[in-house]
């Protein structure tokens, strides 16, 4: 006589999913997308691009500092949402390198600058697992603000390419869907306020000046195409400032001593554009879910 043997292990059918956070996959050509993509302005598109560069290690980097700690995550449905995750992370890091490709493809000379961000991310991944979390935590506040602005500014991204609206709202959507995984797991591993917020001041300037360096290097590479469109620098300039000027209180935010990445709402501007990329950009992806929504 067969027996059948009943377990109580759990299997991925009765793992808990992450709620609110949707891996998806991004399909766009990068190689449609005009050098000046971001309202013909050389400086605001050198910016974009130079962030763009510094994804694809940065986002893996990302992961690696969660990874270090997963195993220390008792709580299963955080668990689920690392997984989530790490899922989106790694699709942006590869539709970030397609991006970068594209330009490589063209006059832009990113690999010296990319052998140096390798280098940077080899000495951040010696040191003690708490401060590569805690860089990471203050990279996904950057990333959501970032994000939950441009969204939120449709003069932003109405100036750009089809396939680059794509790839930066795709982004921008999934870096506030997630943007609290890492800081959960760092309170549930760590919950160190006073490091956190130090490592806060540091990445502050440490990503200020690397987007600033490597936004003046593609400007200088591409000089003959970039300094003559005197107007529209003028308007990136422009553009800069006021982001980074209204960005400042939701900035700060960081460092209160009860601050949770989830007290920023972006409910309403995250649904909108979800239904804009499916309906007008045929992204059936984003075609909302019946989910709750834990973080959007
Ligand atoms: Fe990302
Ligand atoms: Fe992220």
């Amino acid at each position: 006589m067969s027996t059948v043997q009943v377990t109580t292990e759990k299997t991925y059918l009765n793992r808990p999913k992450a709620i609110g956070i949707k891996v998806r996959k991004l399909s766009f050509n990068p190689s449609k997308i005009r050098r000046h993509f971001f309202a013909n302005s050389p400086v605001m598109s050198h910016l974009l691009t130079a962030l763009s560069s510094t994804f694809p290690i940065g986002e893996q980097f990302f992961v690696h500092s969660v990874r270090n700690v997963r195993d220390k995550v008792q709580d299963e449905k955080l668990q689920a949402q690392i997984a989530a995750f790490i899922g989106q992370e790694a699709m942006h890091s590869k539709a970030h390198a397609e991006f970068n490709d594209a330009w490589r493809r063209d006059d832009y000379n990113l690999d010296g600058f990319q052998a140096w961000l390798g280098r940077r991310d080899a000495f951040i991944k010696s040191v003690h697992p708490k401060f590569q979390l805690a860089v990471t935590c203050a990279f996904e506040h950057f990333t959501a603000l970032l994000g939950g602005y441009v969204l939120r500014h449709p003069e932003v991204l109405s100036t750009l390419d089809e396939d680059a609206i794509k790839l930066w709202a795709w982004h921008a959507i999934e870096e506030i869907e997630h943007r609290a995984v890492a800081f959960d797991v760092y309170q549930a591993v760590y919950k160190d306020d006073r490091t956190r917020r130090i490592v806060m001041r540091n990445v502050t300037t440490g990503f200020a000046s690397l987007t600033f360096y490597s936004a003046t290097r593609l400007f200088m590479q591409d000089w003959r195409k970039s300094v003559p469109k005197v107007t529209q620098n003028a308007y990136g300039v422009y553009m800069i400032s006021k982001m980074l000027i209204s960005l400042i209180p939701e900035y700060l935010s960081y460092f209160k001593a009860d601050f949770h990445p989830s007290e920023i709402d972006y409910s309403k501007i995250v649904a909108h554009w979800k239904d804009k990329l499916a309906d007008e950009y045929g992204m059936e992806s984003f075609r909302e879910e019946d989910l709750p929504q834990l973080y959007s």
